[in-house]
């Protein structure tokens, strides 16, 4: 069940990735020169959507895979290049309507604006959620693995944010600003509580993998709950 929480966290990142951040975000995910800062971010976000696809099978024909809170799209696209049916969802309008344009003909891609839990969408082989979920705190996190890993008969590959020094300190920083300046936080959590949290919640399915990825400005960490 949706907590209050995650609806509250949920309906303030659809208004910033939706309006606020909407071009941000777009010219990120781009080719478009950007700062260098934004451009270690860049790099890492490269990294990572490289790492989260090679946990998958190389081959996806006839997978069913849920990209929840795709974006502007590279990681669904990349997925549907290698066989699967992808169902990309995003709560944010505009970037969804961004990825649909960016996207090459001929892909079995279901773009659709909604929330990733929306029960509608059926069963899967395996979701990603590549940065979709570090705004939200730890609890909130699990459940939506849990709710998830329910129709999944494969794998949930994930991010979170790591609580390393750098993070916990910004996201302390971030408190001090009025809350109409803020970008939504990013909510850093330890390895060790999501797995304590995960192995709870899901009896039956195992945390696999793990990888951080650390470039620049851009810190986050990959874990993999194995559902079969
Ligand atoms: C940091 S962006 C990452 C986008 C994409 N996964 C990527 O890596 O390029 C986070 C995205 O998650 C989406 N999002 C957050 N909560 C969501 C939810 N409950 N359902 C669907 N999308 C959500 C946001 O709208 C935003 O586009």
């Amino acid at each position: 069940m949706m907590t209050a929480t995650y609806a509250s966290y949920r309906s303030k990142l659809e208004t910033y990735f939706d309006r606020t951040a909407s071009k941000t975000w777009e010219q990120l995910t781009s080719d478009a020169p950007v700062s260098r800062i934004r451009a270690t971010v860049r790099a890492g976000r490269d990294r990572m959507r490289a790492t989260i696809l090679s946990w998958l099978p190389a081959d996806l024909s006839g997978l069913r895979l849920l990209d929840a809170g795709c974006g502007t799209g590279a990681l669904a696209v990349e997925a549907a290049q290698r066989g699967a049916q992808v169902v990309a969802i995003d709560i944010a309008g505009s970037l969804v309507h961004v990825a649909r344009d960016r996207s090459p003909p001929g892909l079995s891609i279901d773009w659709k604006v909604g929330d990733m839990l929306d029960p509608s969408l059926g069963r899967f082989d395996h979701v990603v959620a590549m940065d979709s979920l570090i705004h939200y705190p730890a609890f909130d996190i699990v459940d939506v693995l849990r709710s998830l890993a329910d129709r999944t008969s494969g794998s949930i590959v994930y991010t979170f944010a790591p609580a390393t020094p750098m993070l916990t300190a910004m996201h302390n920083v971030g408190k001090l600003f009025p809350r109409s300046d803020r970008a939504p936080a990013i909510i850093p959590a330890t390895e060790r509580l999501l797995r304590t949290l995960a192995s709870n919640a899901m009896p039956h399915a195992r945390v696999g993998r793990t990888q951080r990825i650390a470039s620049g400005f851009y810190t986050s960490q990959a874990m993999e709950i194995v559902t079969a």
